[in-house]
């Protein structure tokens, strides 16, 4: 007898090529012009199987049925939901299908998007004993062949499609979640550098501060690219091109860049106890940087920055160094 983990898998590539199919049928046009106006071409779309789940909520669990898949494998993969009538139905209705594949190329669950403005805007599979949405990367399954040393983090589904089919390979996608330590490890078991390129909005900052200090320690080089104006990845390139990204790929910030930034932007550096607010979180910063030039150059910019000596800024720092001891 089949483990369930290997028949969940089966059903959800079943599922996959059934929703692929769909998306090309003759119901399939709205779909399709939906992701063709969104700039993604069919070469992208084959590559990452995108596919259309059907308006009626019947078709997957006949499909299925019919294969002679039992009600308790669709039900534990999450394809499937039971009525109150005691009937079945899909759970993913009239959306646009992204399967999310594993690092063995695992079929583990799927994203679904709305092509209006209903809410919920994206459906995922929930929980099940393959799909465990924490300790998923979207895109691993391409992003760890890559030959870059690199792995490029962004958001959502799209963000990593836009970046795939503009010519990157080392994009993942980390699924509107915060960053996780089980997601951090997976990373460093194929790269050793990242680069999180989040929404530019309020909470996209948020959740690289988070995950830039999860990432940095695992001991990976961390580097930050800022998109510019709000936008998010998947937007840049479409309205500035792949060079213009390129470019922002070339001029990213370090972990203490960033922070030094970040810090700069909520403090009020006018304000005498805003000024110590901000040398004492680059002094703690500061502390952990084990480079003495890296650290001399930042030195003498906060010292610049806040109107203090860089002498104090160095006892400050040593301060620290002895905490961390
Ligand atoms: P598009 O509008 O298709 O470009 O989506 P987006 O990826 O830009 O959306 P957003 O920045 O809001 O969210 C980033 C990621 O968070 C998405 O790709 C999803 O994985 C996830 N996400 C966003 N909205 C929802 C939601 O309503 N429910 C769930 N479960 N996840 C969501
Ligand atoms: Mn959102
Ligand atoms: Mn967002
Ligand atoms: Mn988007
Ligand atoms: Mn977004």
């Amino acid at each position: 007898k089949k483990k369930l983990k290997d028949e969940i898998y089966e059903v959800n590539r079943l599922a996959a090529l059934f929703y692929h199919k769909y998306l090309y049928s003759k119901f399939g046009q709205a779909a399709l012009k939906y992701l063709y106006d969104r700039g993604i071409d069919d070469i992208t779309i084959k590559r990452f199987g995108l596919g259309l789940s059907p308006a009626n909520g019947l078709e997957l669990f006949n499909y299925l049925k019919r294969r002679n898949y039992s009600i308790e494998v669709l039900l534990k993969a999450g394809l499937v939901l039971k009525g109150s009538s005691g009937s079945y139905y899909d759970r993913f209705k009239n959306r646009v299908m992204f399967p999310i594949i594993d690092e063995k190329n695992n079929v583990i669950g799927f994203g679904g998007r709305v092509m209006d403005d209903v809410k919920p805007k994206y459906l995922n599979t929930p929980e099940t004993v393959v799909f465990k949405k924490g300790k998923t990367l979207y895109g691993i399954n391409y992003a760890k062949k890559s030959k870059e040393d690199m792995l490029i983090i962004v958001e959502g589904y799209m963000d990593a499609i836009a970046l795939y089919q503009s010519g990157l390979d080392n994009v993942v996608a980390s699924l509107g979640t915060a960053l996780t330590i089980e997601q951090g490890r997976l990373i460093k078991k194929y790269k050793n550098t990242v680069v999180i390129s989040y929404d530019a909005d309020e909470a996209g900052i948020e959740a690289t501060m988070r995950g830039l200090n999860l990432l940095d320690e695992l001991d990976l080089n961390v580097n930050i690219l800022t998109v510019p104006n709000g936008k998010d990845p998947d937007e840049f390139v479409r309205k500035e091109g792949f060079d213009a990204f390129k470019k922002l790929l070339q001029k990213t910030d370090t972990l203490i860049e960033y922070k030094i930034k970040k810090y700069k932007k909520d403090l009020d550096l006018e304000k005498p106890s805003d000024r110590i607010k901000y040398i004492k979180k680059v002094c703690k910063d500061l502390a952990t940087l084990k480079d003495e030039v890296k650290r001399d150059v930042y030195i003498s910019i906060v010292s610049k920055d806040a109107e203090i000596p860089e002498n104090t800024i160095r006892a400050e720092i040593d301060q620290f160094v002895k905490g961390f001891l």
